[in-house]
């Protein structure tokens, strides 16, 4: 298998954007295959610190990135994006940046109908990034969306904002939201149009090419499985597939292509917005952790919520994900710990489950099934070596692996590049 993918296999921000930037190394592109700027991935490289959202971690390695058809983008943030890691000495231009021309973007609009309806919902708030990410998909499957390449027509471009705005602006008024003009939006689409469309291609021709010149490529998922549209805890999800099957549609090729596929745990569990998280922890250990592990949203700034490992919930990502091993993240913020519990499955009224049923009422009433587990007092914090860990430790992550049913094929031991252990590496299957 000469491709990786690299997908969330928790609630998302388990550690995605260290491990695809460790792995760039080994490879000759890096994709975003699904999701947006919803997407927050945390590099650290020698003391510098780089926050990516659309952008393939890929970049800092200088390696070509691709944004695949499958994203879907906010032209606005992706510029500002580009500007902002310039700033920090990377430069980004269509000879390392490549973008779909079959992608879909997002407007202004999408933001406020977004946020609109959370406001609306209330109580029974998502707690979306509010980035018109869920928007822009409906759009794309009800067939309306403006993409990449409509930018080139500007009588497509207004023939399409007249059909967006019909349906936007019928929305955001009965949401009592204000409602978008056209000239300004046409106007606006124009102006960006020449600073976009230098990066526009065909993507899934120059990675067809990649492919049959034996070019290794590297699939970076956003968000994670237990927010897959599908598979997640919805309606507590995102609004895309994060399953390593999504690496094939959302990048134009055929799902042979799409190789090792990796999934990428916590040594806990975090989630940020709404929704069921049954081993959290409103006590002082979640505070703990969430101190400790520096648990605050890259891109919303929230704070994460807190638990302990939930091996049942990570077992089915595994599954679903297809997820052949698994790169265990912050291992070092559990340093020090007595006692560590691991989730084994459910207890839901009187029914014991291996694994999370799909409806709401039940995933908010599941009890976890917690086995307990003697801590470390020693550090792994920047081990780089197998050697280096304490053994109560090595312990832990093979009760994981155990449950789990995968292996752990790499580790990580801070956010520093490379404090990373590779155990197996994903390139060579
Ligand atoms: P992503 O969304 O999956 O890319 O993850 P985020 O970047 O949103 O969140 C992960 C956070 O954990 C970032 O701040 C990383 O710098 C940090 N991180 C990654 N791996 C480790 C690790 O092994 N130990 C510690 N302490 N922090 C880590
Ligand atoms: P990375 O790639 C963690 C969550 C939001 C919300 C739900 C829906 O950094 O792991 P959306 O704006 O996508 O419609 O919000 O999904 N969410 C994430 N949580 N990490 C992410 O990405 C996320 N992207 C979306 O908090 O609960
Ligand atoms: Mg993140």
């Amino acid at each position: 298998m000469a491709n990786v993918a690299v997908i969330g296999a928790q609630w998302g921000d388990e550690g995605k954007g260290k491990v695809v930037d460790w792995l760039a190394s080994r490879a000759d592109i890096v994709v975003r295959f699904q999701g947006g700027h919803n997407a927050g991935h945390t590099l650290v490289v020698g003391g510098e610190t780089y926050k990516l959202s659309l952008l393939p971690s890929g970049v800092v390695r200088g390696k070509l990135g691709i944004i695949g058809n499958g994203v879907v983008i906010d032209p606005e943030a992706l510029l500002d994006e580009i500007a902002r890691v310039e700033g920090q000495g990377l430069a980004v231009g269509p000879d390392n940046l490549r973008v779909a021309e079959n992608a879909p973007l997002i407007l202004p609009l999408h933001a406020a109908l977004d946020k609109a309806r959370e406001t609306a919902r209330g109580e029974r708030k998502i707690g979306t990034t509010g980035r018109g990410i869920g928007p822009a998909y409906e759009d794309k499957v009800a067939r309306r969306a403006i993409r990449v390449c409509d930018l080139a027509e500007p009588a497509t471009l207004s023939a399409k904002l007249d059909e967006l705005l019909l349906h936007h602006n019928t929305l955001l008024a009965g949401l009592g939201a204000p409602v978008f003009d056209k000239a300004a939006l046409l106007a606006a689409l124009l102006a960006l149009a020449p600073r976009l469309l230098p990066f526009a291609e065909p993507v899934w021709e120059r990675l067809d090419e990649a492919r049959r010149a034996g070019r290794r490529i590297l699939f970076e998922g956003a968000q994670a499985v237990m927010l897959d549209v599908d598979h997640g805890t919805y309606p507590f999800v995102t609004s895309s597939n994060t399953v390593a099957a999504t690496a094939a549609s959302g990048a134009g090729v055929g799902p042979g292509a799409v190789g090792f596929v990796l999934g990428i745990a916590k040594a806990y569990s975090t989630r940020v917005g709404a929704g069921p998280f049954p081993t959290e922890l409103v006590d002082a250990t979640g505070q703990m952790l969430g101190d400790r592990g520096r648990e605050f949203g890259t891109v919303t700034g929230r704070r994460r919520r807190c638990g302990w490992f939930d091996a049942a919930l990570v077992r089915q990502a595994v599954k679903v994900g297809g997820i052949h091993g698994l790169a265990l993240t912050k291992l070092d913020v559990l340093d020090g710990l007595p006692e560590l519990r691991i989730n084994t499955g459910y207890r839901i009224g009187d029914k014991i489950f291996s694994r999370l049923p799909a409806a709401p009422g039940a995933q908010a009433a599941a009890e976890p099934i917690f086995e307990t587990i003697e801590g470390w007092s020693g550090s792994t914090r920047g081990a780089r070596s197998w050697a280096d860990l304490p053994a109560q430790a090595v312990k832990y992550v093979r009760r994981i692996e155990e449950l789990v049913e995968a292996p752990v094929t790499l580790l990580s031991t801070s956010p520093e590049r490379d404090d990373t252990i590779l155990v197996r590496d994903p390139f060579e299957g």
